[in-house]
């Protein structure tokens, strides 16, 4: 097996917020990983330290064998981004916005490329629009599009499911669980315990800025656990510590 992800003992403060605590956990080649966890439980933390965007206060990680602290631009070049929140360039068109990255991401036949994820994820209407003007749903289309575009080892998405309507949702989890049977690696967050349930097959459960819990989700399912009923009684348990 390869290790695409191994994070050892990270930890982050901001000020005298402990937003992460010696959270050590790998990720193997072909996984779709969940990591789950309530709201402010790191989770974003966690992803922004494992794509170089920001420092871990303590700890080390190599992604794709890469060191992050080292070479946050080498992990940053090689994998597939969705960070939460975030949305194109406002003076951007949707096909000018992909160009942009082709060219920082040195991809060819962008036009093909660009075309088939306009069909893909029906918003070729859309492509010589600016982005100011594109709806929530539509910029996450567009995001969606640049962190798959290359075709990176490893994308990592911040909750790829929000601002989804249910067919969309449905189409992109077809194409997630599509994407690692390639032997492609993918690791989101998400606090929707049933899509994590549906499509992971491991996961790990932070609370708090600890890692409660890390392990495949068939091991749940052979004992005849289901994540939402294991994550809540693990999450409340902590909770009265
Ligand atoms: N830039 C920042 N400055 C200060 N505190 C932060 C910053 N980013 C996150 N935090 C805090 O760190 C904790 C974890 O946040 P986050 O990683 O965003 O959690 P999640 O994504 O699970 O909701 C929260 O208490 C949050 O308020
Ligand atoms: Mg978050």
């Amino acid at each position: 097996m390869t290790t695409i992800i191994e994070a050892r003992d990270l930890s982050k403060t901001y000020g005298d917020v402990q937003a992460l605590s010696h959270v050590t956990l790998s990720v193997e080649k072909g996984a779709l990983f969940g990591l789950l966890g309530p709201n402010g439980s790191g989770k974003t933390t966690m992803i922004k330290m494992l794509t170089g965007q920001t420092r871990p206060t303590v700890g080390s990680a190599t992604v794709l064998g890469v060191d992050v602290i080292r070479d946050p631009v080498g992990v940053r070049g090689l994998v597939g981004i969705i960070p939460e929140q975030e949305t194109p360039p406002s003076f951007l068109t949707a096909i000018e916005y992909l160009e942009f990255v082709a060219a920082v991401r040195k991809i060819t036949d962008i036009e093909k490329k660009a075309d088939w994820w306009f069909d893909f994820l029906d918003f070729a209407d859309k492509k010589n629009v600016l982005c100011k003007d594109l709806s929530r749903g539509t910029r996450q289309k567009l995001m969606f599009t640049q962190a798959f575009i290359h075709e990176p080892e490893l994308a990592l998405i911040d909750e790829p499911l929000i601002n989804f309507d249910p067919i969309m949702q449905d189409l992109v989890k077809d194409y997630l669980a599509g994407y690692v049977k390639k032997g492609k690696t993918i690791f989101i967050s998400t606090h929707i315990l049933e899509v994590a349930e549906e499509i992971c097959s491991g996961f790990a459960i932070l609370h708090k800025g600890t890692l409660l819990h890390t392990g495949p989700v068939t091991g749940l399912t052979a004992r005849g656990e289901h994540l939402p009923s294991f994550f809540l009684s693990l999450v409340r348990k902590d909770r009265h510590v």
